[in-house]
């Protein structure tokens, strides 16, 4: 009988609490990749392929192989062989990592691919933690101010405020939606909603970026889990096409039980690691990511019912929204102030299907982890099981992540298996 065709999907995922943890990176790391493993019903031994992001509070050489090495994967022993890869695109790490273990999977045949991200940030004291972001990115010819990530992200912001494309109320509504949206999540480190006023006036930390519009610092840990549908079915004795019929499996956790999530198609663009004096749109490169993981899927944004979009800070998610396509070039101002109206007095999730974990603004942001959750979030609403903020019939989700300062960007489309 012919082999079905073999589609890459996310077969488990996990994460750690949030907050201020005092526990290690790699501890954090850990935990996630252990509760992605019970979830998809793998064990550490039916890895064979591990991708990681570096952490900024606990850096070691070759992090993934540091990974492997605490976990016991690495020494390698026995039969076929581990593959083990650090990927840096900064915040993006976890969506390049997503693109990598399919194609991991796909096409130097692993069975089952770990991406694991975790960092503790929030343990990290202020001026220790600015002084290794700066040094990232802080271009030696040109200094931006400390803190320079806000900064630069100010740039950006008040470029475009110049070009008369948005305004500054509106810059502090994409944080007042976040919080709205994180209020409903019971992991979120945000549990009340903030008002305009809240936002506007909290601590101005540069000149367009006031305190409550920075990516809010955490520690935590995410991971999930990419294997093959072949695979699944052959090596768990399960025929995912059949679960719906109540088919299942002892051994399987379950995110792999109902089929996992299938990797439908993806694409990174890169943009330059400093912000240039003379900021232009050749800077952003989450259009290109967008457009390559479109024609990868085959599909327009109006095939795609939920949105996980990178926030760090209000420029990002204004920009994201036009270029992955929920709104028009040029109107994301007026279609954030919209959202912000139509949601101010309680609403249904499918109102907003954006960012239902609240993002790195609310939800919590551990350096490199965040586009993770926004993974994980998507398998949520994709699986149906996002209690008290589940959009309804999600089909197919869009993941974005973006590194350093509009330096990298990673977009992954995701969808329900068939
Ligand atoms: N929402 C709600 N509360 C927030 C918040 C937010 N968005 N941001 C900060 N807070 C809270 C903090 O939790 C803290 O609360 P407690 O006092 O209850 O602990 C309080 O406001 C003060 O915040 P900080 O302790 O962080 O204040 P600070 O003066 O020590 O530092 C800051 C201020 C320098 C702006 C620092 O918060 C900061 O740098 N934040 C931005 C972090 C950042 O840029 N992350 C990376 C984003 S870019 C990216 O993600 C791409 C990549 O490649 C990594």
């Amino acid at each position: 009988m012919p082999q079905p065709v073999s589609t890459m999907r996310i077969v488990g995922y996990g994460m750690t609490a949030l907050g201020k943890l005092g526990r290690s990176a790699s501890e954090l790391m850990r935990e996630a990749l252990q509760k992605s493993l019970r979830s998809a019903g793998l064990q550490m031994k039916d890895l064979d392929g591990l991708v990681a992001v570096p952490s900024l509070s606990h850096p070691h050489f070759m992090e993934a192989h540091y990974l492997a090495t605490q976990v016991g994967l690495l020494p390698h022993r026995g039969p076929g062989s581990v593959r083990v890869r650090t990927i840096d695109t900064g915040g993006a790490g976890p969506v390049s990592g997503l693109l990598e273990a399919a194609r991991m999977v796909k096409d130097e045949r692993c069975q089952a691919v770990a991406v694991v991200a975790g960092d503790a940030v929030s343990s990290l004291a202020t001026p220790e933690f600015l002084a290794r972001a700066d040094q990232g990115c802080r271009d030696p010819e040109n200094s931006l101010p400390s803190p320079c990530i806000p900064h630069g992200y100010d740039q950006v912001a008040q470029w475009q405020l110049r070009q008369g494309l948005l305004s500054r109320e509106q810059l502090a509504m994409v944080s007042v939606l976040m919080s709205r949206q994180a209020a409903k999540h019971p992991l979120a480190l945000t549990r009340k909603a903030h008002s305009l006023e809240d936002v506007l006036r909290s601590r101005k930390i540069a000149p367009a970026t006031n305190l409550l519009e920075c990516a809010r610092r955490a520690d935590g840990g995410a991971a999930i889990i990419v294997a093959s549908s072949n695979f699944m079915d052959e090596y768990m004795g399960h025929d995912l096409v059949s679960s719906e019929d109540g088919v299942s499996s002892a051994r399987l956790g379950p995110v792999a039980a109902t089929g996992g999530l299938v990797v439908l198609g993806g694409g990174e663009a890169s943009g330059p690691l400093y912000p240039p004096e003379e900021i232009d749109e050749s800077m952003f490169s989450c259009e290109a990511a967008a457009a390559s993981a479109f024609s990868e899927a085959q599909l327009l944004p109006e095939d795609l019912q939920w949105f996980g979009l990178y926030d760090c800070y209000p420029i990002c998610f204004l920009r994201a929204l036009e270029a992955c396509g929920v709104t028009p070039k040029g109107t994301a101002g007026a279609w954030v102030e919209e959202m912000f109206w139509k949601t101010e007095s309680g609403y249904d999730a499918g109102d907003f299907p954006i960012n239902t974990h609240g993002g790195l603004l609310a939800f919590g942001a551990p350096w490199e982890v965040p586009a993770m959750y926004n993974i994980i979030e998507a398998c949520e609403q994709l699986r149906g099981t996002a209690t008290g903020r589940q959009v309804p019939s999600v089909r197919r989700a869009l993941v974005y992540g973006n590194g350093g300062i509009f330096s990298h960007s990673a977009v992954a489309i995701l969808a329900q298996p068939v």
